[in-house]
C-alpha cells in the first residue's frame, strides 16, 4: 500500500492510473462503518484510494479540532488489511492557503439539524471535498448514511458543479444489539450504552407506526420521544429524503432523524423508509 503526503504526487500517480477508482474520505480514527465503505468501495472498483485528513475548516472554534483523535499508525495498518491501495494523508499547510474561495452549503438544508448549532460545519465539509475529489478524481466516492445531510449535501454539490462522480450511500453499520456504530460509543460505559439503545428503538417504533400506516408526522415523532425518556433529546425529526419539513409523509421518501445526549456524549442515528 502506497501512502502519499502531498497534492502533486497524488495527482501525478492519478494520472497513471486508468482504471476505475474508488474514493472514502475519511478523518481517521477507523473503525468498522469505515471498513464497511472500504469494502464496498473494494468490491466495485480497480483502485481504493483513502483519505486521513482532519479537517479544521468542518469545526467550530469552540469544537474539538486538536483533541480530535489521530491513529495515523494505527489507520494505516487497518487501510492496508483492508486491501486499500493508497492512503492519501495530506497535511493542513498542503491543503489549505491563507485566502482561497469555499464552497458554501445551502443555507435552508445546512443550518438545521447537524448544522443549526454548528453553523458553517457543511461548508467546511463541502469545501475539502470539492479539494479532494478534484485531487483524487474517483469514479465512486462513498459516503455512511448515518451522516444523512452530509451525504444529500454532498450529492447536492456534485450535482451542482456537474462533477463526473458518482456518490456511493452506504448501510448504517450496527452492533448486535442495535446500536450504531459512532467512534463516540467507546465514551459510553455499560448503563449509558444501554440508553443509548433507546435511540434505535424510537427508530424502530417510528418506522413500525409508518408500517401500521400512520402518516401523520406529529403523531409518528410523539411515538419515537416515547422511547427517548432515558436520553437527553436534541432532535428527533421526520422528513422528506430531501431535508424538507412536512406535514405528512409519502411512503419511501422519507427520513426519521435523531440526535440525542446520554450523559454528555452526543450520538446520531437514523432509518430511511
Ligand atoms: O464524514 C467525515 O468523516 C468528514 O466530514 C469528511 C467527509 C471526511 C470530510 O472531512
Amino acid at each position: 500500500m502506497k501512502i502519499v503526503k502531498s497534492i502533486e504526487e497524488l495527482i501525478s500517480y492519478r494520472k497513471s492510473v486508468t482504471s476505475k477508482v474508488g474514493f472514502v474520505p475519511t478523518m481517521g480514527a477507523l473503525h468498522n462503518g469505515h471498513l464497511s465503505l472500504i469494502k464496498q468501495a473494494r468490491i466495485q472498483n480497480d483502485i481504493v484510494i483513502l483519505s486521513i485528513f482532519v479537517n479544521p475548516t468542518q469545526f467550530l472554534p469552540n469544537e474539538d479540532f486538536n483533541s480530535y483523535p489521530r491513529k495515523e499508525e494505527a489507520d494505516i495498518k487497518i487501510a492496508t488489511l483492508a486491501g486499500v491501495d493508497v492512503v492519501f494523508a495530506p497535511d493542513v499547510n498542503e491543503m489549505y492557503s491563507l485566502q482561497e474561495p469555499k464552497v458554501i452549503a445551502p443555507r435552508d438544508i445546512a443550518y438545521i439539524l447537524e448544522g443549526k448549532k454548528r453553523p458553517g460545519h457543511f461548508d467546511g465539509v463541502l469545501s475539502v471535498l470539492m479539494k479532494l475529489f478534484h485531487i483524487v478524481k474517483p469514479h465512486n466516492a462513498y459516503f455512511g448514511k448515518k451522516d444523512a445531510q452530509q451525504l444529500f449535501l454532498v450529492q447536492n454539490m456534485v450535482d451542482t458543479y456537474f462533477l463526473p462522480i458518482n456518490i456511493v450511500p452506504c448501510d448504517i453499520i450496527r452492533d448486535a444489539d442495535g446500536l450504531a456504530l459512532s467512534s463516540r460509543n467507546i465514551y459510553l460505559d455499560s448503563k449509558q450504552r444501554a440508553k443509548a439503545l433507546s435511540l434505535s428503538v424510537a427508530l424502530k417504533n417510528g418506522s413500525q407506526a409508518i408500517m401500521k400506516g400512520e402518516r401523520e408526522v406529529v403523531k409518528i415523532e410523539k411515538i419515537m420521544r416515547e422511547a427517548l425518556k432515558e436520553v437527553e433529546v436534541d432532535y428527533v425529526t421526520v422528513l422528506s429524503r430531501d431535508f424538507k419539513f412536512v406535514e405528512h409523509i409519502s411512503i419511501k421518501e422519507t427520513l426519521l432523524l435523531i440526535a440525542a445526549y446520554v450523559d454528555n456524549v452526543r450520538l446520531i442515528d437514523n432509518l430511511w423508509i
